[in-house]
């Protein structure tokens, strides 16, 4: 069966089982199997040697948990606020492209199963349903926060156009994307020769929908944009501004000073510069240099309630998850999507327990200490 704007990739129908699938990980292997293995290259790959893809995983285990005793609660407080709204869990999903590579119901199952759970969902200017068709699935604003990631692609006057859109439609932030001036040397894109229908996009300018191009066309940002656009994106409408994709301190207080009202620490799941530092790395001189001035959140690499916990206790207020929610899509559609929640969430929780805290709030640097042990 062909997604649903005629991708030409095979998707099951039929969900898989979830019995076995008790971890983030274990979605994986059974995406692999059911994706196309051009949509699977894809999700899958990093750029160049895909060390950054694997140091990402590897960069939360740096450091350890140090519990404390006879301090913890059956229940505890998992709920955080963002940018002035409310999230149940401190975790949300990702904006990723091309969800209708994974599921004929795509972007709409992953924000239905997200903002039904109380979590953010972020939707991708390359996405494969439009910002309206996503904002009817994703319901009330009562559910989860739903925030549009943007990509100045085209023009300034296209993307200002999406933000309007966005903002009429009720999403509640625009996440500016800002490492992605070309796209990252994707190699496993390159061997599989992939090539996507302009048609598949749901967000094009008039006249751009025709042919099946290459990989790196298909995503057409503006590498000459600067801290000046940031300033007036942040403009464009009454939404809070997020900018994505920062690393450097110095790049966190430049945010600041432009009108951004978070910054989300990422190197874009090692897509991008290989070799780069991390977002654990980063993590705590990014909290540091925001001086309280803007939210702080990260992403890469987390699979785990633990590590939701150590980016927590390095000072970010939420983190975000990318990969494993593609492959719970392609696993189960919208229900392997809450399958990964509920199991993450339930980490979550145990983990907060264990450590003694009675609140994800209440988790902060003393719980941490640098690993000896690599
Ligand atoms: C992404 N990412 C991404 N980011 C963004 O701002 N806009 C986008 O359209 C996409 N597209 C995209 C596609 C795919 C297949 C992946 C895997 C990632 C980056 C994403 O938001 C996030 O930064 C990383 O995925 C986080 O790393 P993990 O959780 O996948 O390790
Ligand atoms: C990617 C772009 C679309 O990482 O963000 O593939």
């Amino acid at each position: 069966m062909a997604g649903a704007r005629g991708f030409g990739f095979q998707v099951p129908a039929k969900p898989a089982p979830l019995d076995g699938v008790v971890n983030l990980d274990d979605f994986e292997p059974i995406a692999r199997e059911r994706l196309d293995p051009r949509a699977y290259g894809y999700y899958a790959s990093g750029a160049g040697a895909e060390r950054s893809l694997h140091d990402n995983v590897a960069s939360w285990s740096a450091w350890r948990l140090l519990p404390r005793v006879l301090s913890g609660s059956r229940a505890p407080e998992t709920s955080v606020r963002l940018l002035g709204g409310s999230a149940a869990l401190p975790f949300g999903v990702a904006p990723a492209a091309l969800q209708g590579m994974a599921h004929p119901d795509g972007e709409l199952a992953m924000a239905r199963a997200a903002t039904g759970h109380g979590v953010p969902y972020v939707l991708s200017t390359a996405s494969t349903r439009t910002i309206e068709e996503v904002a009817a699935a994703a319901g009330s604003e009562a559910a989860g926060p739903r925030w549009f990631q943007l990509y100045v692609e085209h023009d300034l006057g296209f993307a200002r156009e999406l933000v309007l859109r966005a903002e009429a439609a009720g999403f509640t932030a625009v996440v500016l994307t800002v490492d992605l001036p070309v796209a990252g040397y994707r190699e496993r894109d390159i061997r599989n020769r992939l090539a996507i229908p302009m048609s598949v996009q749901a967000h094009l300018p008039a006249g751009l929908a025709e042919g099946e191009t290459e990989f790196t066309t298909y995503i057409d940002t503006k590498p000459e944009l600067r801290w000046a656009d940031v300033e007036a994106i942040a403009g464009w409408s009454s939404l809070p501004l997020v900018v994505k994709g920062i690393l450097a301190p110095r790049d966190v207080e430049r945010a600041a000073d432009h009108g951004a009202a978070a910054v989300w620490v990422s190197n874009h799941g090692g897509r991008q510069l290989d070799g780069s530092v991390t977002a654990a790395e980063m993590l705590a001189e990014a909290v540091d240099a925001a001086a309280g001035r803007v939210e702080i959140y990260a992403d890469g690499g987390i699979r785990r309630g633990s590590d939701i916990l150590v980016a927590l206790a390095l000072g970010a207020r939420a983190v975000f998850i990318g990969r494993p929610f593609l492959y719970a899509l392609a696993t189960a559609g919208e229900a392997g999507v809450e399958h990964a929640i509920a199991i993450l969430g339930d980490e979550l929780r145990r983990s907060l327990s264990i450590l003694g805290a009675t609140a994800v709030t209440d988790v902060r640097r003393e719980h941490l200490r640098p690993a000896i042990v690599p």
